[in-house]
Parts: C-alpha cells; structure tokens; sequence
C-alpha cells in the first residue's frame, strides 16, 4: 500500500483535459479497452457458448457465469464487506426497488419508508411506486446539510415504530454533503428500521465500511468513481444476518438454487445470489472487472485524504475568486467541513449552466444541477493538486471575460 494514489497513467484521458466529472462518469481505464476486445473477438468471438464456462485461453472459474461473484470479490474491499454478501447486475433504481421490496417483507409489521428529501429522484420514484404496490407510505425527512452531526436529528424526527427502512443517498449529489453513516445507523436500528444506503457517489472516492457501520442494505452504480463505463451494472449489498430471510420481488432464473435443472418451482439461492434475475450482462461486467483492476493495492484512506486535499484547495481558489468577483454571486453549496462532505465541490451561481459551459470549453469539464448548480468532482485516482490549480485558472478566466453570459451557452443540452 502506498500513500499516493495517483495513477492517471492507467487511464485514457485525453492530453491536457481536467476531468472534474468523474462523480458523473468515469474516465476509461486503458485495462478495459484491451479486455473488452478479448471478450468480443476472443471469447464470443471464437468460443462462442463454451465461453459461459471457461473462454478460450481463460483458466477455471474464469467462465462467464462466474463474472458475477469475480466482481463481488473485487468490490468487497471497496466496500468494506465481504464478497459473498455482494451481487452484481441491473442498474442502481432496479436494485433499489428489490431491496425496498425485500426490507419491507424483512418488516412485515411496519409500514413507512424513509427517505431524505436531498435524495437522487430515482430513488424518490422508485420507493413511491413500492409504496402504492405495497400499501406502504412514504416519509420523508430533512437531508445532512451541513449540520455537525451528520444528519442524526434529521433521521431520529422522521423515526417511529411504523418505520421499516431507511433509505438515505450517502452523498448527496447536488451539495456533496455526507451523512455519518455508522451513526445514522445505529439511530435507524434503535427504532427498529432498516438502514439502507445508496453508494453511488461515495465507492471508490470515499473510504466506505458497510460492516462497520452495522448497516443492513447498500446499493450504488459502478460507472461514477469505478469508471466502468456507462450504464455499467449496479450492485446490491445485503449484511449475512438477512440473507436467509431474503424475498426479492423478482424471482428470475439466475437466481435459482439449480438454474438448468429448468423446474417450474422457484427454489432461491442460497445467499444474496437470489437477488440475480436474468443472464448477467457479460460485457458490461468484463469492463466492471477490468476497470477495478486501477483500485489493486490502493488504500482507500489514503484515496479519502487525496479526495479531502483536492477539494479543499478547490474551494479555497473559488472563495478567493468568489471575493475577487463579488458581483458574480458565485458561493459554496458543499459543506464547508471536509468531513462533511463528499468527493465533490458544488457552486452556486446564477448562470451555473453557462459557467460550466464556458469552463467545458476551456477543457475543464464539470456538470451542472437545476437550478443553479455547478458540480466538480474529483477522483483521486486520475485528477491532480496541479488539476485543480489549472481548473481554478480556467475559473478566474471565464468570471474574468464574463464568458458564461456568451449567448452560446444558454441552450441546454439534454444531458446537463
Ligand atoms: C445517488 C444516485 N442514485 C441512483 C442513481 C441512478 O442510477 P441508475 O441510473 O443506475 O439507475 C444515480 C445516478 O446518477 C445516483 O446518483
């Protein structure tokens, strides 16, 4: 293990890009291109069908079939759990709804799901339909912000003992503002629930420890700070105690206990592989298992204090230029204490979509959130103290010639 994480070299970013949108979609590991040829030409290419259980050139246990569970074993210690309690596949909102599903039936005397208001709206959406399918409601509490106490009081005002999950977005993808995970826990457990936590922002940039937070449920997408590409597979984490108890509202084949004994029972797997539905997307989880090959031998607390340095010199060069332009109206939306937030920056500011805009066109690539959110990213493994600096020169300059106001930047895209 070593204490610097920096590895752009195994990633194909373009010369001279500053890539700040890693929160939204990861750069390209150089590992992934050359297996995702093998795996077109080589092993579907030339194996064919063999391939499900050993490609040509592939040892044993190195089938198809088994990419799964290879890929849970490399998320594990991402994830500060173990491999037998990850499964892999579908994308984050089908995972939400299988384990809302499953922690309700977990709860069969409760009736209220929790979730912040701060969420990402797939999960808003998701929990409101397993409320009208299960005659459940739907209540909702304040997000973390950036109170020191990581969103305790928020989540203990919304307990009582008709709630069965909690439902939280670690990190909230407009502000970046975290909540404290271990101890929002052990509030939600207190009261009887289930904790549930949504990763997509925080695997892979932020030191996250399932176990250790005692927490019951976790979901997260793999194409943001795993640079697995997009629309990569989810994945869905469930602690060992639940999984004997486990009902997914999708029974499928691939998690049946013998899927080609071809019985019209459904026997469930043992285990959180009951959670697979279909036939695993093979070449979206031969790019997952190639792109988790930049995390070998990375400490990810050493990643956490990458992350925090770069966002704190981040935000350090934009409240000067916030001082320097104070006309502009441009302030900090993240929390202001490190521990507090994320491995992202956001701004406000009246023209955010133009400021993000002008700095794209300057080759510092950022997004930007409704209404006037300008999100910065920063993941660790590719993105550098000497990135920033060149992301806060393109900043002072755009503020400098007023270029977010160019009558070019004021249509927006359909992807922001
Ligand atoms: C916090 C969070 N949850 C869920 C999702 C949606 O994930 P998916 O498109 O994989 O369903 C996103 C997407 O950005 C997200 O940021």
């Amino acid at each position: 293990m070593t204490d610097d994480v920096l590895r752009r070299e195994l990633f194909a970013l373009p010369e001279g890009l500053v890539y700040l949108d890693g929160n939204s979609l990861g750069a390209l590991p150089r590992a992934v291109e050359d297996r995702v040829r093998t795996v077109v030409t080589e092993e579907w290419g030339t194996g064919l069908i063999g391939s499900w259980n050993r490609p040509p050139s592939a040892g044993p246990g190195e089938g198809w079939i088994d990419l799964p569970a290879r890929v849970a074993r490399r998320l594990a210690p991402l994830l500060g759990a173990g491999a037998d309690e990850i499964h892999v596949g579908e994308s984050t909102s089908q995972a939400l709804f299988a384990t809302m599903v499953a922690a309700s039936r977990l709860r069969p005397d409760r009736s209220v799901l929790v979730l912040d208001r701060t969420t990402f709206p797939t999960d808003a959406y998701v929990a409101q339909s397993v409320c009208r399918l299960l005659g459940l409601t739907l209540r909702w509490c304040d997000g973390p912000g950036d109170s020191p106490d990581g969103g305790v009081a928020a989540v203990e005002a919304a307990l009582d003992d008709d709630v069965a999950l909690v439902s939280l977005t670690h990190v909230d993808f407009r502000t970046g503002a975290l909540w404290a995970m271990p101890e929002v826990t052990r509030v939600v457990q207190e009261a009887g629930a289930l904790a549930q936590w949504d990763l997509c922002h925080s695997t892979g940039a932020l030191e996250v420890d399932l176990a250790g937070s005692g927490a019951d449920l976790a979901v997260g997408c793999t194409y943001k700070y795993l640079n697995a590409g997009p629309g990569s597979p989810a994945y869905t984490w469930v602690a060992r105690r639940h999984h004997d108890d486990l009902d997914p509202p999708v029974a499928g084949w691939m998690g049946h206990t013998e899927p080609f004994a071809m019985r019209l029972d459904h026997t469930p797997r043992r285990g959180v592989g009951r959670l697979a539905v279909g036939t695993p997307p093979v070449l979206a989880l031969s790019a997952l298992d190639a792109a988790l090959t930049v995390f070998d031998g990375v400490d990810m607390a050493a990643v956490r204090r990458a992350s925090v340095a770069l966002t704190e010199q981040f935000v350090a060069g934009v409240d000067t230029l916030a001082r320097r332009h104070a006309e502009e109206q441009l302030s900090l939306a993240s929390p202001r204490d490190p521990e507090r937030r994320g491995s992202q920056v956001s701004l406000r500011h009246p023209h955010a979509y133009g400021l993000v805009q002008a700095l794209v066109a300057r080759g510092v690539v950022g997004d930007f959130r409704d209404p006037d959110i300008a999100r910065f990213g920063f993941a660790p493994l590719y993105v550098s103290p000497a990135d920033v600096d060149s992301a806060l020169e393109a900043l002072a300059a755009v503020l400098a010639g007023r270029e977010h106001h160019d009558p070019r930047y004021a249509e927006r895209h359909a992807v922001t």
